[in-house]
């Protein structure tokens, strides 16, 4: 199979009506990111576009929620998530955003061009009007009931409460957003794409031709659209918000954000070629040139059935894949805006990132954490525990401790320098490293091909994994302990540590696509140039030249600790906004067992000594956000107890509350300081915290039981 001449990666284009989380990150962009960095490091012709989607009704409706208008939230949105990206290390060769000028002109010639050549159709349908704001009402704009959950906040696209998708006449008693009163219909006419026209073609092209090399859930969905019967899809709108349609008689109409959007990436790329002074017909016209996607599932009728019938009916080439992701979830639930049950980027950039100073390594940790689960065929879910040991276990003590241990010996046991490779007492083990090192690359590189990026990752840690091994098996520290009476040692230990360095040099290469932070900060350590990261210098030995003095280790990941992951589930948790009680919800909860403990003798019981305390002073934990260290008086002494109540109290409120204490509990340190004990404390259904105490204010020191 000959290469394609060039690429183009596509990410796509988030709408600019708010921040977004992780879950969009591992969608669409740290795999877009980490295959365009692949082919970079190939030295393949690649150009990497993205965007801010600026259209469609969710940018007025912002506009409305925060009090401004919808200039104001593009402008707000494009620049925080451009920054958002940055700070993630994504490598677009552009991002752009569809408010230009010369994405509107690009999105109106694709109108005209299929307008003119009699591939839309017209049709006059009737839609709500509101008659005092003279305007058609697009489906978010309309409130009412849900005819499946009774909820009498349902919009006309959808219902937040149950999550079932609606159209505008099925709810009951519709009425306006911007008027607060019923609607009325109206006449009015739009321009269709006929998707059924395509049909044939749809078929060939994805569930023949592509039946086995895209994803079976992509797949999946495109037969499902097309054997589920395709309609034609309206391509206007009546909004003043857009791009309007360029006719003469098409007042007040705009083209449909969904017709737009993905048109953003060709006029992306006429910007790129414009920045860069190169041509960018060759990357929409020309057939040897490798056009992938990278989007959610949410996205795949629109990437995979509609934009490919534009492009086709346009004259250009079509997508060779469009690898899309399922969803995430965060700890056990769906990540939601409404709800606010989310992880923004930014919120990970502020608690994370911008605590480090620079190296990219708390970066790093993320991409590494959202690859290893990222959702390629179900979805899957972000934990903050799980998160912690991606970093700890496999970050830090397999790739990060290898890499580490090669340095600290290299310096103890070789001076500091790239010992010789003595080929004439190479060892079994020495052989089986070797062979490692030169398959690891196809390994990887097989799968980077086929967007199997969690495994292609796994495949490189795998590889830091043997290098463990190999030097737990010949154990140059304790070889070291011979050579005073065998100075021929020295060879084996000469040969262990160049090989682990060789493999690190490797490690370097592999892992660049993924952690290019941490790439960087080995390249560092290795005194050498950004060149060595070529990907085809991978499962070679010889890139660190024998006598080359290297430099000290630098750690490449800390630890995250218990209290920040704790931190972070408190967070999330007292961040939740509910959802409305509807009956059932009520019912549900209701039938909820109540969640105990396996039972205890009195015995059990007896053993804790639990004594009524007044807090006398209390105080912020330095670097701890949600440490109180408070001093309470139990009558008989007056102790120090950290308690993880700070997000919840003030220091200055609970000062002469009481409170009841485990007073026999084992100190223990927290932040360097030590605890002497706990404060009992009830959890409501909302996931506030109130105090234990008595119900008046009686003697300091007495006993509860
Ligand atoms: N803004 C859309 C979303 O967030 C994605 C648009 S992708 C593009 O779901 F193809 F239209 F650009
Ligand atoms: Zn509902």
């Amino acid at each position: 199979m000959s290469l394609p001449k060039r690429y183009l990666i596509t990410s796509a284009l988030p709408y600019a009506n708010g921040l977004k989380h992780v879950g969009h990150l591992a969608g669409a962009y740290i795999p877009a990111d980490i295959y365009a960095r692949y082919l970079r490091a190939q030295k393949r012709d690649v150009v990497f576009v993205c965007g801010s989607d600026e259209h469609g009704t969710a940018i007025p409706i912002q506009a409305t929620k925060e009090g401004t208008t919808p200039r104001a939230i593009i402008d707000k949105y494009h620049e925080a998530m451009k920054q958002d990206f940055e700070d993630l290390s994504m490598s677009f060769d552009i991002y752009h955003r569809t408010s230009e000028p010369i994405h509107h002109e690009t999105a109106q010639e694709f109108f005209t061009y299929l307008h003119e050549r009699g591939e839309l159709e017209t049709k006059e349908t009737e839609q709500y009007y509101d008659e005092e704001a003279k305007t058609f009402l697009a489906d978010r704009y309309i409130k009412g009931t849900c005819p499946n959950c009774g909820s009498d906040r349902a919009f006309g696209d959808q219902c937040e409460n149950c999550g079932r998708t609606l159209s505008p006449d099925e709810l009951i008693n519709p009425v306006s957003t911007l008027s607060g009163k019923a609607p009325i219909k109206k006449k009015t006419s739009h321009w269709y794409l006929p998707l059924g026209k395509h049909e044939e073609f749809l078929r060939e092209w994805i569930l023949k031709e592509h039946k086995d090399d895209w994803r079976p859930t992509v797949v999946g969905q495109c037969k499902s659209w097309i054997e589920g019967g395709l309609q034609s899809r309206a391509v206007t709108r009546d909004l003043d918000w857009g791009i309007k349609v360029p006719l003469q008689d098409a007042e007040g109409k705009v083209l449909y954000v969904w017709f737009d959007a993905p048109i953003g990436y060709v006029s992306a790329t006429k910007q790129w070629a414009i920045d860069n002074n190169k041509e960018w017909e060759p990357y929409w016209y020309d057939q040897d040139t490798k056009l992938v996607h990278f989007i959610g599932k949410d996205n795949i009728v629109f990437h995979c059935i509609i934009f490919p019938i534009m492009l086709k009916l346009h004259g250009n080439i079509l997508p060779t894949n469009v690898p899309a992701n399922e969803f995430l979830n965060l700890e056990g639930d769906k990540m939601s805006t409404s709800r606010n049950w989310k992880l923004d980027m930014r919120d990970y950039i502020n608690d994370f990132v911008e605590k480090e100073n620079g190296g990219g390594q708390a970066v790093d940790m993320l991409r590494y954490y959202l690859t290893q689960i990222a959702p390629e065929t179900k979805d899957s879910e972000f934990m903050w525990k799980g998160f912690q040991d991606a970093v700890n276990s496999e970050l830090g003590n397999i790739f990060g401790n290898f890499v580490n241990r090669t340095w600290v010996l290299m310096h103890k046991l070789c001076g500091g320098k790239v010992p010789k490779l003595h080929e004439d007492v190479l060892v079994e083990d020495d052989k089986w490293i070797i062979s490692e090192i030169e398959n690891a690359k196809s390994k990887v590189e097989n799968l980077l091909e086929e967007y199997k990026f969690r495994e292609a990752l796994f495949e490189v840690i795998d590889l830091s994994r043997k290098g463990n091994q190999y030097m737990q098996k010949k154990e140059p520290w304790i070889v070291a302990k011979q050579l005073a009476e065998n100075p021929e040692a020295q060879k084996s230990i000469d040969n262990t540590m160049h090989l682990c360095l060789q493999l690190s040099a490797n490690l370097a290469i592999l892992i660049n696509p993924f952690l290019p932070n941490t790439a960087k900060k080995m390249l560092g350590m290795m005194k050498v140039v950004e060149k060595m990261l070529d990907w085809e210098n991978a499962g070679k030995l010889k890139l660190l030249s024998v006598g080359y003095a290297l430099r000290a280790p630098e750690l490449l990941f800390r630890k995250i600790e218990d209290e920040e992951i704790k931190y972070q589930v408190e967070k999330l948790k007292s961040g939740l906004v509910k959802p409305e009680t509807t009956t059932a919800k009520v019912e549900e909860s209701k039938s909820e067992v109540a969640n105990l403990k396996p039972e205890i003798i009195f015995d059990d019981f007896a053993k804790i000594d639990l004594k009524v305390g007044t807090i006398v002073t209390a105080e912020k934990v330095e670097k701890a956000d949600k440490l109180l260290k408070l001093s309470v008086d139990l009558g008989f002494e007056t102790r120090t107890i950290v308690s993880g109540i700070a997000l919840h109290f003030k220091p200055e409120e609970i000062v002469g509350k009481q409170v009841v204490v485990v007073a026999n509990l084992a100190p223990r340190k927290m932040r360097g300081i030590e605890s002497n004990g706990m404060i009992l404390m009830a959890e409501d259904k909302e996931g506030k915290l109130h105090f234990v105490a008595p119900s008046t204010v009686i003697n300091p020191g007495a006993g509860v039981s």
